[in-house]
């Protein structure tokens, strides 16, 4: 999604959302390498599928802002179920990995509200 926008973003606001989205790419790439570290670490299987939902197409800044605030929001929302059961295991390195992979969304989060902010 954010390889998608940071090409597609245009107007005045692509002179740094394009770049943003950039860094986000590489946050994303740098989070499924956490969970998949983790996933193998409690010996499960990583598999390789994107999430089902369409990246919206549109060049329109706003209307990408909101596409990443929701996706942004759903992820915070995964990872805050997600860390209880880890921490139920008592494993404190895969709890402290996945925590910072939720506050990086949480921080994403509020930094998209704010840039949504008129
Ligand atoms: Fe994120």
């Amino acid at each position: 999604m954010y390889a998608h926008y940071s090409a597609y973003v245009s107007g005045i606001h692509r002179l740094h959302l394009s770049t943003h989205f950039s860094n986000e790419v590489n946050e994303s790439v740098m989070h499924a390498s956490t969970v998949r570290s983790a996933i193998v670490k409690l010996d499960g299987t990583a598999i390789t599928e994107r999430d089902p939902s369409p990246i919206v197409h549109t060049s329109n800044y706003k209307e990408i802002l909101e596409e990443a605030y929701q996706t942004e929001k759903a992820a915070a929302e995964i990872y805050g179920r997600i860390l209880p059961l880890v921490e139920e295991l008592g494993d404190s390195e895969l709890y402290d990995s996945l925590e910072v992979v939720y506050f990086d969304e949480q921080r994403s989060v509020e930094e998209l509200r704010m840039l949504m902010k008129e």
